[in-house]
């Protein structure tokens, strides 16, 4: 076996709680149910410049690491966002906007500008550490709502930028992410303002199921494109609202034979893994320093844990130098595979294939051997070019235009 990744250092949880070899439960429907997600996948095909995104069969490196197959579901590209997060806020935008509308009012009216006066009254508002903040002043510039989004101090300027040039106001607020989580709350309070967050705590549960479901559009996608059922699937998690939408999604689709679902974690941010390991929900402290700022969490979604809890197979956490070097190998293509660009995010699923691939007592664990056929969610592209190019070395420009010549 190569040695893709130098920084192996791993931490594994299997969890003893996961249900495996049975269809998905009570518990977990009571989340994210198929319903659900035919009405957000209906709604949101509709948007302009809808389309699946691409599923990557990367063969070269899945040669190197010895198994099966590897396919990349590369979300660098999502509606010109850059990441998945552009289907779960935007989406909770217009289902909130909806809510507070006439009766009858659709979509399609607010794309075409119909009841612009009354959508401007309404104000969402969350905290973000770039991407869902993004996708909530997209979705408000698109529908016609007011927009305000808090960022704490470690969020670049350049995921600032990305957030005002759809028109929203941003506020800069002292502390980590769940303090800029509690501010938008208050605010929200205090102003008669909608929050529009991704991640769920009590008494505030319906907008970031939305969210969630919102996901499983991307995970639905995946289930049609993929030539084969999976064996293993690899997701970043953050507040975990990502991972559920796959876990379930997966869970609809391939019932009891579902694929092995992992979690991986940045080892300074790892609230799931944690929450795992003492069996309920836990935060982890401290100013959560990490790279990889969408996974930069310390406290678990409460909804999203009630789809983990007892279906994620195994909870991994990986270091920031080892997610920097699966941005590089993706950068460059293993083997004759087309070069992609995959933000610092986006990889910690792949940092922890290739380290369990190179430790054949992890790989052992988690079932993994040269008949395994792994999904990877490649949650995002570029968010920051800035952030990239420093640690890949590259701008992605120049990455995408190999990836084209490659075609
Ligand atoms: C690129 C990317 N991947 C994964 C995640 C993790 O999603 P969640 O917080 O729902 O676990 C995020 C969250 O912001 C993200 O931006």
């Amino acid at each position: 076996m190569r040695q893709l990744i130098q920084h192996d250092t791993l931490h594994h949880f299997a969890n003893p709680r996961a249900q495996r070899g049975t269809p998905i439960g009570e518990r977990q429907r009571a989340v994210l149910s198929q319903e659900a997600m035919r009405a957000a996948r209906d709604e949101i095909r509709t948007w302009p410049g809808y389309a699946p995104t691409p599923l990557v069969a990367l063969n070269g490196l899945a040669k190197a690491c010895d198994i099966a197959r590897l396919d990349y579901k590369d979300e660098a590209r999502r509606f010109g966002l850059n990441s998945f997060k552009a289907l779960g806020g935007a989406y909770a935008v217009l289902r909130l906007l909806l809510q507070h509308l006439p009766p009858g009012v659709t979509s399609a009216d607010l794309l075409a500008g119909r009841y612009r006066e009354e959508a401007s009254r309404i104000t969402v508002c969350c905290a973000t550490d770039g991407n869902h903040g993004r996708s909530v002043a997209w979705g408000a510039q698109q529908f016609g709502a007011r927009c305000v989004i808090y960022l704490h101090p470690t969020v670049s300027q350049g995921r600032e930028d990305a957030i005002t040039q759809f028109g929203a106001e941003a506020r800069r607020v002292p502390g980590n992410y769940d303090d800029s989580v509690r501010q938008a709350a208050v605010d929200a309070e205090a102003n008669g303002w909608f929050v529009v967050s991704d991640t769920s705590y009590p008494g505030y549960m319906t907008v970031p199921r939305d969210v969630m479901q919102g996901y499983t559009v991307m995970v639905d996608e995946a289930v049609q494109q993929l030539p084969q059922p999976p064996t293993h699937c690899f997701v970043q998690g953050g507040v975990g609202g990502l991972a559920a939408a796959v876990l379930a999604q997966l869970w609809e689709a391939y019932g009891p034979d579902r694929p092995r679902v992992i979690v991986v974690e940045p080892d300074r941010a790892a609230c799931l893994y944690e929450s795992a390991r003492a069996g309920s929900p836990t935060a982890v402290h401290g100013d959560l320093d990490t790279l990889m700022a969408g996974l930069a969490c310390g406290e678990a979604s409460l909804l999203a844990w009630e789809v983990l809890d007892e279906g994620i197979d195994d909870f991994l956490t990986v270091t920031d130098e080892a997610a920097v070097e699966a941005m590089k190998l993706l950068a460059q293509g293993i083997d004759g595979d087309s070069p992609l660009v995959a933000g610092e995010s986006a990889v910690a699923g792949l940092a922890g294939l290739l380290i369990a691939r190179q430790q054949p007592v992890l790989s052992q664990a988690l079932g993994l051997d040269a008949d395994s056929r792994v999904l990877l969610i490649g949650s995002e592209g570029a968010t920051d070019e800035e952030v990239y190019r420093e640690l890949v070395g590259r701008p992605s420009e120049e990455i995408e235009a190999e990836a084209r010549q490659h075609a």
